[in-house]
Parts: structure tokens; C-alpha cells; sequence
């Protein structure tokens, strides 16, 4: 069974209950602001956590409280913390999340330390093997991404690239992923780029997931509670899988079911 290592961000979320979503240039009351942990590197790391793996984690939180705080609730969930860094006098990420009446949310982030990770920080990539799984998120710069990619398949493990929130990686990277993981929105994005990747999962809210030829329905949901860090939980469940050595559908249903069971509670993590 292959190790999981995430390169990705630590955030926390604060977040506020709207009855809808405020157009531009309008302000709405919402409900009190709760605080939860979130950002979508630490959102996969515990996803897979929770699916079994072994899990290492690479990113940066501020020398605050809050990184205090990040460092001891990922340990709490078995996560080897020890190569995320802390970045004097710079906040730990933050996102600005709004949930409306449906489940739906928007969300602004602050970087802070995650906009701090460096190529430099990737060195620990040098241990990973065969079996193993490297996932991927974009919170962090695209470059720390891009070579995160180059490090791992030429260590022969396996690259997931999660492209949320999307932006645009070269096409030599996107390549080594097996597979990019895309929602249909950052699908349509990629796809208006040109020649798609080798290896595209996208993932369809209720209508399950798609990878090439397979497909693979949504897990069964039972009430919408918040959606925030549903993608993050297939993609972690995912990469769990993969590195327990399933099969790709089979790692697709496992995601699938651990992504409908995460809309049930508050907040990104359970
Ligand atoms: O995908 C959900 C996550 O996006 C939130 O936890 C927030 O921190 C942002 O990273």
C-alpha cells in the first residue's frame, strides 16, 4: 500500500448563512460567523486520512495561533506534519465563505503562508515511490505545483492534479497526472484551452463522476446540509484509494459515496 503526500493550502474558513448570494454592489445580513478548518489541501489530506492512507502533507501556515491550532488538528488525524512550514509574519490562509439556503457556497481566499510554499519546500518528494500518490491543488503557486508534478512521475508515483480553483498549468505537466481531477465548470475552462490531458476525471455534483469510459453515479445523498469541500473529499478519498491499489473505477465509487456523506455536515471537514 503506497503513501499519499498533499502539496497544497491550510485555510480557515469563516463562514456565514445566506438566504442567497449577494449580487455586486449589494450587502446582505447573513447569520453569525463560525470559524472551521478548511483549504483544499488540508480538506484532501484528511479525506484521505479517514480513507486509510498514510498521509504527508508539504504546505505552510503563519507563525500564529491558527497555525498552532492547523498543525495540532492534522496530527489528531494521524498526518505527518512535519514538512509543513511556518512563515514568520505572515498570516495562516484564510477563506471568506458564504453558504446559501441550498447548500451552495462562494468563497474568497487569502493565501497568506500558502502563497509562501516554495520549490525549495518540495525537497521530502524526493523519498516518494512506486505505489505511492501524489495530490495537488492549485491555493499554492503554480510553480511549486508544476515541479511537485515533475518530482513525483519521475519518481515513478503517481500524480493526481486536482485544478481547483482552475488555472492554467503547461500542457508537458498536466500530462503527468493519472488523472486531473476537474469539476464541469474548471472542465469547460481546460477544455477551452485546447488538446485535452491524457487522463480527465470530472466529477458531476449529483450526476457522479466521469473518467473516460467510466462513469460512476453520485453517492447516495440524504440531506444537503453544505457543500463547501465536497470536491476536496472525493479527491482525497480518491487518491486513498488509488494508493491502496484499487481500481480506477473502484477508487471512482469510493470517492463518489465519501463526497455525498461530506454534504451532511458543516463546514469542509468532518
Ligand atoms: O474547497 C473548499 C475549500 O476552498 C475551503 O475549505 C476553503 O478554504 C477553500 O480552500
Amino acid at each position: 500500500m503506497g503513501a499519499v503526500v498533499v502539496v497544497g493550502s491550510l485555510n480557515i474558513d469563516s463562514v456565514v448563512e445566506v438566504e442567497r448570494h449577494p449580487q455586486p454592489g449589494e450587502t446582505l445580513l447573513g447569520g453569525d460567523l463560525v470559524k472551521h478548518f478548511g483549504g483544499k489541501g488540508a480538506n484532501q489530506a484528511i479525506a484521505a486520512a479517514r480513507a486509510g492512507a498514510k498521509v504527508g502533507f508539504i504546505g505552510r501556515v503563519g507563525d500564529d495561533a491558527d497555525g498552532d491550532a492547523y498543525l495540532h488538528r492534522l496530527a489528531g488525524y494521524g498526518i505527518d506534519t512535519t514538512h509543513i512550514a511556518r512563515s514568520a509574519g505572515i498570516a495562516t490562509g484564510h477563506a471568506a465563505i458564504a453558504v446559501d439556503a441550498r447548500g451552495e457556497n462562494t468563497i474568497i481566499v487569502s493565501p497568506g503562508a500558502n502563497g509562501r510554499v516554495t520549490v525549495g519546500d518540495l525537497a521530502p518528494l524526493a523519498s516518494l515511490a512506486p505505489g505511492d500518490v501524489l495530490l495537488a491543488s492549485l491555493e499554492v503557486s503554480l510553480d511549486v505545483v508544476a515541479e511537485a508534478a515533475r518530482i513525483a512521475a519521475a519518481r515513478g508515483a503517481r500524480v493526481i492534479l486536482n485544478l481547483a480553483p482552475y488555472a492554467s498549468l503547461p500542457a508537458d505537466v498536466l500530462d503527468l497526472a493519472d488523472p486531473v481531477v476537474v469539476n464541469e465548470h474548471e472542465n469547460s475552462l481546460l477544455e477551452a484551452e485546447g488538446p485535452s490531458p491524457r487522463s480527465v476525471l470530472v466529477t458531476l455534483g449529483s450526476r457522479g463522476s466521469r473518467w473516460g469510459s467510466h462513469e460512476v453515479p453520485a453517492g447516495a445523498v440524504t440531506a444537503v446540509v453544505d457543500t463547501t469541500g465536497a470536491g476536496d473529499c472525493f479527491c482525497g478519498t480518491l487518491a486513498a484509494a488509488l494508493a491502496a491499489g484499487f481500481s480506477d473505477p473502484d477508487a471512482m465509487q469510493a470517492a463518489s459515496t465519501a463526497a455525498a456523506a461530506s454534504v451532511s455536515w458543516v463546514g469542509a471537514q468532518p
